[in-house]
């Protein structure tokens, strides 16, 4: 049998195809379940008041602190009010200072409401 016929070149094709809008979608999502700061902002869950800096820096510490025991939890797993006191134990465990875990909660509060918004 020929291996080029029809079909299977076809079969390849469409295998990429979907393979290609797969990587598509996972960006997609990756994206806005540890959005960044300029995504929080545009989102509108950040007050005027709100130091965009620290919910930057929260962001970095969660995402390389975070992951390191276990997968990592996203923000809109949790309420914000259910957030602060697991940020509590797990700032110990991950060894934060009081600042790191305070742009930690920051970061988390915020990030959290914004999935919450997207439901
Ligand atoms: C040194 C290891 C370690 C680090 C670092 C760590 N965790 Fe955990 N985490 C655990 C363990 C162990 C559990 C399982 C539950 C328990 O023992 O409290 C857990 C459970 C959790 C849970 C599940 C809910 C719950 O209440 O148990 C969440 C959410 C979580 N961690 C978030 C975080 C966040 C956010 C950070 C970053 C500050 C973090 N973890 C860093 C060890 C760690």
């Amino acid at each position: 049998m020929n291996p080029w016929s029809g079909n299977r070149v076809t079969g390849w094709i469409l295998a990429f195809a979907l393979a290609f809008l797969a990587g598509i979608a996972g960006c997609a999502v990756g994206r806005t379940s540890v959005p960044t700061a300029e995504d929080l902002s545009v989102a509108g869950v950040l007050s005027g008041k709100t130091n965009v800096e620290a919910v930057r820096r929260g962001r970095v510490i969660f995402v390389t602190e975070c992951g390191a025991c276990h997968k990592l939890y996203l923000p809109g797993e949790y309420s914000p009010q259910e957030w602060r006191p697991i940020v509590k134990r797990m700032a110990d465990r991950a060894s934060l200072g009081t600042e790191q875990a305070l742009d930690l909660d920051m970061y988390l509060t915020a990030a959290s409401l914004a999935a919450r918004q997207m439901r």
